[in-house]
C-alpha cells in the first residue's frame, strides 16, 4: 500500500498520494487537491513546494552533497571537463571516448556568430552591464535561425539547437567584453579548446599573441563545472516555467540569464567582491560589518552567505575555496580580498547568529577571487556564472519537453478589494 497523506478540511477527510525518489526524498502530491477540496497551497519562494520530478541534478542541503546524473560534483570537478559535463547533463550519460570527439568538433564548429552582431553590439552603450547585453544577443539567435523557435518538430531540430547556443556562447561572452571595452573583437579559434578559446577571445589583444596559460584555463574549466547545473534554483525555473509555454531554447535561455542577474542569485558573485573590497578601503573592520549583517534595521546582508538548500555547507564553495588558493599560489598573486574572505567567514562560522540560521558560504563566496585572478573583470562575474549554467539549462528544458511538462501556472491567494460599483470621474 503506498504512502498517503491525510488532511481535514471544513471536517471532510482527503487522502493525497505521497510521491517517494530515488533517493528517497518524499512528496505530497497534491495535483487533485483543489478539485477534490477546492483548497490551494500557499508557499512564498516555493520554499516547501517541489515543481517538477528530475532526474538531471540531486542536492541534499543537509549533507553537502550534490551530483549531476548521480556522479558526485567532487569527482567531477577533480576527473572531467566542462564540455564532457555539459554532455552528460544533457544527455544523462558521460560519451564514449568517440561520441565526445564527435561532440567537441561539432561545437567548435558552431562557435562562430554572424558579422551582424557586431551591429546590434555597437546599439549598446558600453557601459551597458554584460548580462543585459548576453541575454540580448541570446535572444537574437531567433532572428538568425528562425527554425529554432520551434526546435521540437524534429530531434535534430533540438540537438542542432543546442550545439549553436553551446558553441556561440563564449563568443557572445567575449565579444561583449570586447565591446564594453572598446577593443576589436576577436574571432573564435576551433583548433583551440573551449576554456582555451575563451580566454583567447577574451584576452588577445590585435597584433598579439596570446598563449594560454594552463593553469588560468584548467582553472575557469573547473569554476564552469562546479556552477553548471543546481536543479530548481530561481534561474533554472525560469527557464523551465518559460520553455513550458512551448517558448524556445534561446527565449528560455534569455529568460535565465535575466533571473541569474539578480544580486540575491547569480548577481552574488559580483556583490560579494564589492562588498568584500568595501570592506577592505574601510579598514577591514570584519567586526563592523558582520554587526550589520545582523542588524534587521540594516538592508546589508553578507553576500556570498546563507543558501536555500544548503543547510550545512555548499560542496561547489568547499572546491572553490581550495582551488582559489592553488591558482593564487600558481600564479604568484597576492590578494588581499582573499585574505578578508577568510576573516569573515571564519568569524560567521563562530557567529551564533549564522550558526543559528545555518548560514554558510555559498558558491559565489570565493569564485569571484579566482575570476580576479584570471583578470576577469568584476562586472563580467555573473555572465561567467550563466556561461557555466548553460549546460543545466539546456538539460532541464530538454526534460521538460521531453515530459510534456503541462504550461506553469500557479495559483494565487486573493487579497484585494471585493466587488465595489465603478464612480464616475465627476463624482471622485
Ligand atoms: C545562488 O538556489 C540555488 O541553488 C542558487 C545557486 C545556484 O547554483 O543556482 O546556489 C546560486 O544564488 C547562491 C546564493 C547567492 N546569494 C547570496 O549570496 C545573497 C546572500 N544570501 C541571501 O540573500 C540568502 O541567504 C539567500 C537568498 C541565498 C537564501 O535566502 P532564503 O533561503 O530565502 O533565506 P531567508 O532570506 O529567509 O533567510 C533566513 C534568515 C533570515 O533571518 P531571520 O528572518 O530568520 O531573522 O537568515 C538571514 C535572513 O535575514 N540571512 C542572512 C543572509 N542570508 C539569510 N543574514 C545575513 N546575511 C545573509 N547573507
Amino acid at each position: 500500500m503506498s504512502e498517503t497523506a491525510k488532511i481535514i478540511l471544513d471536517g471532510k477527510e482527503y487522502n493525497l498520494p505521497v510521491v517517494e525518489g530515488s533517493e528517497n526524498e518524499k512528496a505530497i502530491d497534491i495535483s487533485q487537491l483543489r478539485a477534490q477540496s477546492g483548497y490551494i497551497t500557499l508557499d512564498y519562494g516555493y520554499k516547501n513546494t517541489g515543481s517538477t520530478s528530475s532526474a538531471i541534478t540531486f542536492l541534499d542541503g543537509e549533507k553537502g552533497i550534490l551530483r549531476y546524473r548521480g556522479y558526485s560534483i567532487e569527482d567531477l570537478a577533480e576527473n572531467s571537463s566542462f564540455m564532457e559535463v555539459a554532455y552528460l547533463l544533457i544527455y544523462g550519460e558521460l560519451p564514449s571516448k568517440d561520441v565526445f570527439e564527435k561532440f567537441d568538433q561539432n561545437i567548435r564548429k558552431h562557435t562562430l556568430i554572424h558579422e551582424d552582431i557586431k551591429k546590434i553590439l555597437d546599439g549598446f552603450p558600453s557601459k551597458s552591464h554584460p548580462m543585459g547585453v548576453l541575454s540580448s544577443l541570446v535572444t537574437t539567435q531567433t532572428a538568425f535561425y528562425p527554425e529554432s523557435l520551434d526546435p521540437s518538430r524534429s530531434p535534430e531540430g533540438v540537438d542542432l539547437s543546442i550545439i549553436r547556443i553551446l558553441a556561440k556562447m563564449p563568443t557572445f561572452v567575449a565579444w561583449a567584453h570586447k565591446h564594453k571595452l572598446g577593443h576589436p573583437v576577436v574571432y573564435p579559434n576551433v583548433n583551440m579548446d573551449y576554456c582555451s578559446n575563451m580566454l583567447q577571445m577574451m584576452f588577445k589583444m590585435p597584433g598579439n599573441d596570446y598563449d594560454v596559460d594552463p593553469v588560468v584555463s584548467n582553472a575557469l574549466d573547473k569554476l564552469l563545472i562546479l556552477h553548471a547545473d543546481h536543479e530548481q534554483n530561481c534561474s533554472t525555473s525560469t527557464v523551465r516555467i518559460t520553455g513550458s509555454s512551448r517558448a524556445s531554447l534561446y527565449a528560455s535561455v534569455s529568460a535565465g540569464i535575466n533571473a541569474l542577474w539578480g544580486p540575491l542569485h547569480g548577481g552574488a558573485n559580483q556583490a560579494v567582491i564589492e562588498m568584500l573590497e568595501n570592506i577592505k578601503a574601510d579598514g577591514g573592520d570584519t567586526k563592523k560589518w558582520m554587526a550589520k549583517a545582523k542588524d534587521k534595521d540594516d538592508p546589508f546582508r553578507l553576500m556570498g552567505f546563507g543558501h536555500r538548500v544548503y543547510k550545512n555547507f555548499d560542496p561547489r564553495a568547499r572546491i572553490i575555496k581550495k582551488a582559489a588558493d592553488d591558482v593564487l599560489e600558481k600564479l604568484g598573486i597576492q590578494d588581499p580580498v582573499l585574505d578578508v574572505a577568510k576573516g569573515l567567514e571564519a568569524e560567521a562560522l563562530s557567529d551564533d547568529y549564522f550558526v543559528e540560521r545555518k548560514l554558510y558560504p555559498n558558491v559565489d563566496f570565493y569564485s569571484g577571487i579566482i575570476y580576479r585572478a584570471l583578470g576577469i573583470p568584476v562586472d563580467m562575474f555573473t555572465v561567467m556564472f550563466a556561461l557555466g549554467r548553460l549546460p543545466g539549462w539546456i538539460a532541464q528544458w530538454k526534460e521538460m519537453r521531453e515530459n510534456s511538462e503541462p504550461i506553469g501556472r500557479p495559483r494565487q491567494v486573493y487579497v484585494g478589494e471585493n466587488l465595489r460599483p465603478y464612480v464616475p470621474l465627476s463624482k471622485r
